[in-house]
């Protein structure tokens, strides 16, 4: 719980989670890189100085180290939460973003609006900008008229995909490193393949963002067994949404246990993805409509207008903020065991290497000073023979001279006295 400073305190997002994973394993990364560092200084002096120790092969792979932690490192920044909304059209997916990103970013209405992939991420500058995947140029747009006309006026492919760029300082679920993909509806959309090649490998959760005034059709059932095809066990949430518009008649709760008993059966029975009671946490009856608006009026600190939002809204809104906070803690979950359990392997694997090297070379060092001791130890022995040598020469030498000496004398002495 974090502390609002008025005696009260909020929930902290189950979404910090990513945020405090992503923080403690670049500092890890940091300090690999650091010791890395520390180890090809040492392997540079030891080559400058005891050159025999280090082998070519070590010093070529000490600067493999370094790329490969670079790479990590890289791709580490780049890493988010990707969620993937699909449904569809007109079911109100744009809408549901809106919702969730509390400001109408996206275009939504009547028809066919959507009609490519559009991903929404946070950024850190103070204007929102697209950028498509044709050219390197970002494309500016401040308000939602703009990006509608901009998004008309750039030639629009179904699987073609524009990133929306927009100030994290204005949404949290932007700067807590969420990504958000909308896409056209999956009934007006062919290639469901291609998509999911394309856009749905890396994604954390899916939403299937269904109309409660009909039942799950069948297009939109195949999306998902298509992904769980391809992603084992996929996390999957569906939205039953404009739920403001069925609840009023008078069968609403049939209405309601026949779609939570369909979606679960379809969850749990169908595609195998998880048991019967996790099923229920993963259906939800909302309008995506009413909380976008209570939500813009709340944040601007006026009041919603009367009969804007219909009859028994405050439940729908309940669902939508519940949904959020199981969307939240999922996501959060399953991006930072997927994402980063990658990269702890890695650098698991790297550490290991490069302790195994450094064995290798203290080995080798050992090895190199037990030759050379014993190798003094055998000079020493030589010298200390020698010296003895020596000492026994000089001594005889020095007799003899003395003799020689006193020879002499003696003669010398002789013959003067002669
Ligand atoms: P495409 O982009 O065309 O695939 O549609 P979409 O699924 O993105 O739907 P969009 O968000 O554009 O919503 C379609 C229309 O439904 C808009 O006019 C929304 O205002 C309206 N709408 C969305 N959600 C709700 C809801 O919960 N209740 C009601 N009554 N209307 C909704
Ligand atoms: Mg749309």
């Amino acid at each position: 719980y974090r502390s609002l400073g008025n005696g009260h305190s909020s929930p902290v997002s189950p979404l910090k989670l990513f945020g405090q994973a992503k923080k403690q394993i670049n500092d890890i990364f940091k300090h690999i890189k650091e010791y890395i560092e520390e180890t090809e200084k040492f392997y540079e002096d030891a080559t400058r100085y005891v050159g025999s120790v280090v082998s070519e092969e070590v010093t070529t792979s000490m600067k493999g180290y370094t790329a490969r932690v670079q790479g990590i490192t890289e791709v580490l920044c780049r890493d988010h939460m990707k969620v993937v909304l699909f449904g569809r059209t007109s079911n109100g997916k744009s809408t549901v973003i809106n919702a969730m990103l509390r400001d109408k970013i996206l275009p939504s209405g009547i028809g066919h609006t959507t009609n490519c992939f559009l991903q929404v991420e946070g950024s850190d500058t103070s204007e929102g900008f697209l950028l498509t995947e044709d050219s390197d140029q970002p494309k500016s747009i401040s308000n939602i008229k703009q990006l509608a006309s901009s998004l008309s006026s750039v030639k629009l492919q179904e699987n073609s995909l524009i990133r929306i760029l927009w100030p994290k300082d204005k949404c949290r679920l932007l700067r807590e490193d969420v990504v958000l993909l909308d896409s056209p509806g999956v009934d007006v959309s062919p290639d469901l393949d291609s998509w999911i090649d394309k856009f749905c490998l890396d994604a954390d959760v899916f939403v299937l963002v269904a109309n409660a005034e009909s039942t799950l059709m069948q297009t939109e059932k195949n999306f998902f067994h298509k992904v769980s095809s391809r992603l084992s066990k996929p996390n999957l949430f569906v939205i039953q949404n404009r739920w403001d518009v069925s609840v009023n008649e008078e069968d609403a709760m049939e209405v309601k246990n026949q779609h939570l008993d369909r979606n679960v059966q379809f969850l749990a029975d169908e595609l195998k993805v998880m048991t019967r009671s996790e099923a229920k946490d993963r259906v939800f009856f909302v309008s995506a409509r009413e909380a976008l608006l209570s939500r813009l009026h709340q944040d601007r600190g006026t009041s919603t207008p009367v009969g804007a939002l219909q009859e028994g809204f405050q439940g729908r809104l309940f669902e939508f903020s519940n949904f959020e906070r199981k969307f939240e803690e999922c996501i959060s979950k399953s991006a930072v065991k997927t994402k980063f359990e990658q990269h702890s392997e890695g650098g698991k694997l790297l550490m290991s290497e490069l302790r195994l090297m450094m064995e290798e070379t203290y080995d080798n060092c050992v090895e190199q000073m037990d030759d050379k001791t014993k190798f003094r130890q055998e000079k020493a022995d030589r010298l200390d023979y020698l010296d003895k040598q020596l000492r026994l020469l000089s001594n005889e030498t020095k007799e003899k001279i003395k003799a020689m000496v006193e020879d002499v004398e003696r003669k010398v002495s002789a013959a003067l006295n002669e």
